[in-house]
């Protein structure tokens, strides 16, 4: 499964929540954040430690865990910028790296082989696997491609392990440029804002709890404000329920927590992101946000900027990296944060 969508929407809780899941049923879990430049080998290798390790005790055959750890070492110390000798200790695995299954240097073949052996090792106990991996857009591109064969891989031999990914929207597309039947292998769930309804259980279920209850008009004034994005409704509702003296919690209430809540989301939220863009990056992200809210063609923005659009994708490129802006469709563009284009065009030119 892939979960996709904007920042703050929920998508690392429900992994999170998806690997409690899986630990509840006895499933070995390990998770990865990927980052842009960074190869997975290394990270697999400690996921997959982590998932074995969770199911080790409960193996009647030691030697099997031994076995692969043994693979696991040797796939692990396989990797090029592995700093030698001292990685395969750091790792902390005891057992001696064994030689001639997943340490070809191919990462294709080496994922391949050990997820069918830590598979199998799942096997035994009569659980699976469960493979978290966040930010998935970052993944390398050989590496994404090494990673869809390898689950291609496993879903026709039918081994219990699957990978569950969540990254920005324009993953599917990251994903189908590296293996066309990535389209089929993975089930795609876009995660988008919470209807009104789920929206109001998210504060009033919390309130609930504590006894405490919402009047209808500070639900409303709520949901304009949060526009059910999740990161939004918690931090203005945490700022509301700090605000309210008593319950029932009141528009006014909301009105007075309002501009405290967005003054706390301009600093942490956008500004942060803002801050680590150059300059010539920030003048590009005004330019979309002055052509609105929708997705925009990359022609329009160098237009806005009176540029030749070879000349301004440089910084669209370092944008699509830094992961604050993404390319939605062909030619177009968007903001990965929600209601970022808002607050460029309340910043101060
Ligand atoms: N089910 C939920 N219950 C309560 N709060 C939630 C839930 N989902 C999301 N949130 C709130 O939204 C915030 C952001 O969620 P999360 O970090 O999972 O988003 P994300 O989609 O992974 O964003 P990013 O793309 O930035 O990594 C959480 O810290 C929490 O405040
Ligand atoms: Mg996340």
């Amino acid at each position: 499964m892939v979960l996709t969508g904007l920042r703050g929407v929920g998508k690392t809780v429900l992994l999170n929540s998806f690997r409690s899941m899986a630990m509840q049923r006895l499933w070995g879990t390990g998770k990865i954040e990927a980052r842009p430049d960074q190869s997975i080998r290394r990270p697999i290798a400690s996921a997959l430690h982590m998932a074995v390790r969770e199911l080790a005790p409960r193996h009647r055959a030691p030697d099997r865990i031994d076995q692969f750890l043994g693979v696991l070492k040797a796939f692990a110390i396989r990797d090029p910028a592995a700093p030698k000798g001292s990685y395969a200790a750091h790792l902390g695995i005891d057992v001696p790296a064994s030689r001639g299954r997943a340490d070809s240097g191919d990462l294709e073949i080496d994922l391949t082989e050990l997820l069918a052996d830590a598979a199998s090792v799942a096997s035994d106990l009569a659980v699976g696997i469960a493979l978290f991996v966040d930010e998935m857009q970052d993944v390398p591109a050989a590496d994404v491609s090494a990673l869809c064969a390898a689950c291609h891989e496993l879903s026709q031999t039918g081994g219990p392990l699957i990978v569950v990914g969540a990254g920005l929207p324009h993953l599917p597309s990251v994903l189908s440029a590296s293996k066309s039947y990535s389209e089929r292998l993975f089930r795609y769930v876009p995660i988008d804002r919470l209807d009104r309804d789920a929206a109001d259980l998210a504060l009033l279920a919390p309130a609930w709890r504590e006894g405490a209850d919402f009047e209808q008009a500070a639900l409303d004034a709520l949901y304009a404000a949060a526009d059910g994005y999740p990161y939004f409704v918690q931090a203005y509702g945490k700022v509301t329920w700090d605000v309210a003296a008593a319950s029932p919690v009141t528009a006014a209430d909301v009105g007075v927590a309002g501009p405290v809540a967005a003054g706390e989301l301009a600093v942490g939220f956008f500004g942060s992101r803002y801050e680590r863009a150059t300059p010539a990056e920030r003048e590009y992200m005004r330019a979309m946000a002055q052509l609105g809210d929708e997705p925009v063609p990359t022609a329009q923005v160098a237009e806005e900027l009176g540029r030749k659009p070879s000349s301004v994708s440089p910084a669209r490129d370092s944008l699509i990296k830094k992961g604050l802006i993404y390319s939605s469709e062909r030619g177009l563009i968007a903001f990965t944060v929600p209601h970022f284009g808002r607050f460029l065009r309340a910043q101060p030119a």
